[in-house]
């Protein structure tokens, strides 16, 4: 099946044009124009802003274990929603996800949903501790990422050997960092002893994004993302793991985004009950209206849609070695339809993630998803909702 998408505007990691996007069976052909006899559909863009969808580093679907909070079916209709193609999804489920099988069952319960994909994130330690250690052997040839999320390591041993086991077997270690000073200063300090292969989940301190851009000055690989809420909640009072900052603290993340410190926009999407969140549990559900929110902070500090694009897809793809995240051939074909000059509200009513737990309803932010496209085919569209 040979899709053209005309007359749009192209927006990626690598710059803007008005074109058309090509696509055959699920990859990207052509990003120049095509003879419309050869396509088997024509769609037209109407100069509408495409995207590379998104790539979420950090999210919980709560799959299985908590339903009354999501399931992976309620979440990734919501991450089609917020214009996302593959997230990867944290290990705090209830069996935590500490075994090869239970990392099989959900991905092949995500290849049957067919709706966007999933790298089912591991724990790095039975029962997210940091005193027994997983099979990592094991675990790493289903996964690309193992991670304690919602619980920081704080042996000091663990995480050294979690570090040397990532290098030997190839995975990824997404840290919870809390306290954060302390965790990030102690990982900088044994990546730069040992090695391996260190992405810093959710930071959120003026601090931290010093002592991030100075590891990466003197030559260290690591990467980070930050969330929405770290940027634009931070006077909203909302309980969120690590904590909502200060305005200094957003300044400086904002300061990371711009000079390449910080690397990836998560979503930290954290579904839960109303009663869960009267009860302390920590979270936003954030995948929904994370773009939007992203917008808004970008344009406000005068931020270019590429380096939006380059966080939101190319940088999340290439640190989990996809090939995705730019227009280019060869590509994944999975692209976002976006608005991108509009403002917008949030509703949390209008939300499809089973959760709504947020503190951003009301909020006027910018932009809306209009359309999701996974591997050619549309999965998502505003037009069929409201
Ligand atoms: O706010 C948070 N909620 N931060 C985390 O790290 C965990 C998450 C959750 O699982 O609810």
């Amino acid at each position: 099946m040979i899709t053209l998408y005309r007359n749009a505007r192209l927006i990626d990691a690598l710059g803007e044009r008005y074109g058309d996007l090509c696509t055959e069976d699920g990859i990207i052909t052509s990003c120049a124009p095509l003879c419309w006899q050869r396509a088997d559909r024509v769609i037209d863009m109407r100069r509408n802003a495409l995207m590379p969808a998104f790539i979420d580093m950090h999210c919980h679907l709560r799959d299985p274990g908590f339903p009354e909070k999501e399931t992976m079916e309620t979440g990734m209709r919501a991450t089609l929603k917020g214009g996302y193609a593959h997230l990867i999804a944290m290990a705090n489920t209830d069996p935590v996800m500490a075994t090869p099988q239970l990392i099989s069952t959900n991905h092949e319960k995500a290849n049957r949903l067919k709706l966007c994909h999933l790298t089912q994130a591991a724990a790095a330690g039975e029962a997210l501790g940091d005193a027994l250690p997983t099979d990592r052997a094991s675990l790493s040839r289903l996964t690309k990422v193992l991670s304690n999320d919602g619980k920081a390591i704080f042996s000091d041993e663990f995480m050294r050997n979690l570090l040397l086991d990532s290098g030997k077997y190839g995975f990824l270690i997404s840290t919870h960092a809390q306290p954060e000073r302390k965790i990030v200063e102690r990982d900088i300090n044994l990546l730069r002893e040992v090695g391996g292969n260190l992405h810093i989940g959710h930071i959120s301190r003026a601090e931290t994004v010093e002592m991030i851009r100075r590891a990466k000055e003197e030559g260290l690989t690591l990467t980070c993302e930050v969330t929405p809420h770290h940027l634009f909640g931070w006077d909203s009072g909302y309980k969120v793991n690590p904590p909502l900052r200060t305005r200094a603290d957003v300044e400086a993340l904002i300061a990371g985004i711009i000079d390449g410190t910080i690397d990836c926009l998560a979503t930290d999407h954290a579904p839960h009950t109303p009663a869960d969140k009267a009860g302390g549990a920590a979270g936003i559900s954030n995948i929904e209206h994370a773009f939007q929110v992203y917008l808004k902070v970008f344009q406000d500090n005068g931020i270019p849609l590429t380096r939006l694009s380059e966080m939101l897809s190319r940088n999340p793809a290439k640190r989990l070695r996809l090939k995705a995240g730019l227009f280019l051939p060869g590509y994944a074909a999975n692209v976002t339809e976006l608005s991108v000059e509009e403002e917008s509200e949030i509703d949390s009513l209008m939300m499809i993630s089973r959760s709504h737990n947020t503190p951003f309803h009301g909020r006027k932010v910018m932009g809306c998803v209009l359309r999701t496209i996974i591997d050619g085919e549309t999965r998502y569209e505003y037009s069929k909702v409201v």
